[in-house]
């Protein structure tokens, strides 16, 4: 499975913490872009999509939620995150979905790509399709 939940290294001293990323420190990948998911509503999925080229660093860096991973190949996982020491990473071409959002969720997302709507895969089944087609050719 491709993910990874890594403890982050922590700049800590008398004044609190801070905690930084970049390229092989903290992060396994370049980053381009930065989101940040709060105030989600109680019940609210998000996510629920793979993406072809974005791999993700996911940290709740604030409050908890809930990340379902899956592989297309009837691997599924379901990871808490609750705790801005730590960081969940996600392969490209994976699915992942969002939920159990505490009241003061606030998920940091980085990433190594650019926004962009063309490579989301938004449609489950033809999510399994590619991945099954990509198996088919690699057997
Ligand atoms: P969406 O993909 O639905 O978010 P999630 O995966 O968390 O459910 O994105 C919500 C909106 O924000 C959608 O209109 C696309 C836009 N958006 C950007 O413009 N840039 C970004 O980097 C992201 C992540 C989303």
């Amino acid at each position: 499975m491709n993910y990874k939940l890594i403890n982050l290294k922590v700049f800590g001293d008398e004044r609190g913490h801070l905690i930084s990323f970049q390229k092989d420190n903290n992060c396994p990948f370049d980053i381009k872009r930065s989101f940040y998911i709060f105030d989600t509503k109680p019940g609210v999925v998000r996510g629920s999509h793979a993406n072809k080229h974005s791999q993700f660093l996911l940290i709740a860096i604030n409050g908890s939620c809930k990340i379902k991973i899956d592989n297309g190949s009837g691997k599924i996982e379901n990871i808490i995150l609750n705790d801005p020491h730590k960081a969940l990473w996600i392969d490209k071409m994976i699915w992942k979905e969002m939920y159990d959002f505490s009241y003061n969720a606030i998920l940091l997302v980085l990433t190594n790509t650019l926004y962009d709507e063309n490579e989301y895969i938004r449609n489950y089944e033809e999510y399994k399709n590619i991945i099954q087609g990509d198996n088919e050719r690699t057997n």
